[in-house]
């Protein structure tokens, strides 16, 4: 499968790319490509240093989500809506979301929409299409060692 994720360069989307990268075609995207051409050459370097094959690219977040089947976010929650609006293409596609509606402050604090707000999000991503919210990831630190026994886990599918 080809795979996209928007916002691909922090600490959850490089760690995804890196388990998902020996199986498929991962896109790191980003808002700066040379930023996500960079996080694809971290991800390469980890993962061929394990012994396992592996196909990652870094392109802007709009070619991300245009070369792949499966667009995965990995952006703060504060930064979903007007990602979402600067993006187009979701058509016919899965969306991924691990996002936790949290804010990091002085420490994490939970900052939930509204049902309402939270289905108008889910079909901004994903027109009439299937939308997932809520699994569970680790980061890329916690790759070296792990890569064949994390696995993503899902806790709810919205539509
Ligand atoms: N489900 C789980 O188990 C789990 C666990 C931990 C975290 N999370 C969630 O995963 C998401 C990513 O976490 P993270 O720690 O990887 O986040 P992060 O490192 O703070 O940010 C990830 C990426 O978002 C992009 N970004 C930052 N500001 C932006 C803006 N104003 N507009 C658009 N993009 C922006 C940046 O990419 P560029 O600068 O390259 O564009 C950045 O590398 C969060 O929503 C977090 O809540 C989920």
């Amino acid at each position: 499968m080809k795979i996209g994720i928007v916002g691909g360069t922090g600490d959850i989307g490089e760690g995804i790319a890196m388990r998902l990268s020996s199986n498929h075609d991962v896109v790191i995207g980003s808002r700066e490509e040379d930023k996500a051409v960079e996080s694809s050459e971290v991800c390469y370097a980890t993962v061929t240093k394990l012994g396992l094959p592996c196909s990652v690219s870094g392109y802007s977040n709009q070619e991300a989500v245009d070369r792949s089947d499966i667009v995965i976010l990995a952006i703060p929650f504060k930064h979903v809506e007007p990602t979402l609006a600067s993006l187009h293409g979701f058509e016919k596609k899965l969306v991924i979301s691990p996002v936790n509606p949290m804010e990091k402050r002085d420490f994490f604090v939970f900052t939930p929409l509204l049902k309402d707000r939270q289905r108008s999000l889910s079909e901004d991503c994903s027109p009439g299409n299937k939308a997932l919210f809520g699994i569970q990831y680790r980061g890329s630190k916690q790759v070296e060692g792990a890569h064949r026994t994390a696995r993503p886990c899902c806790t709810g599918l919205w539509r």
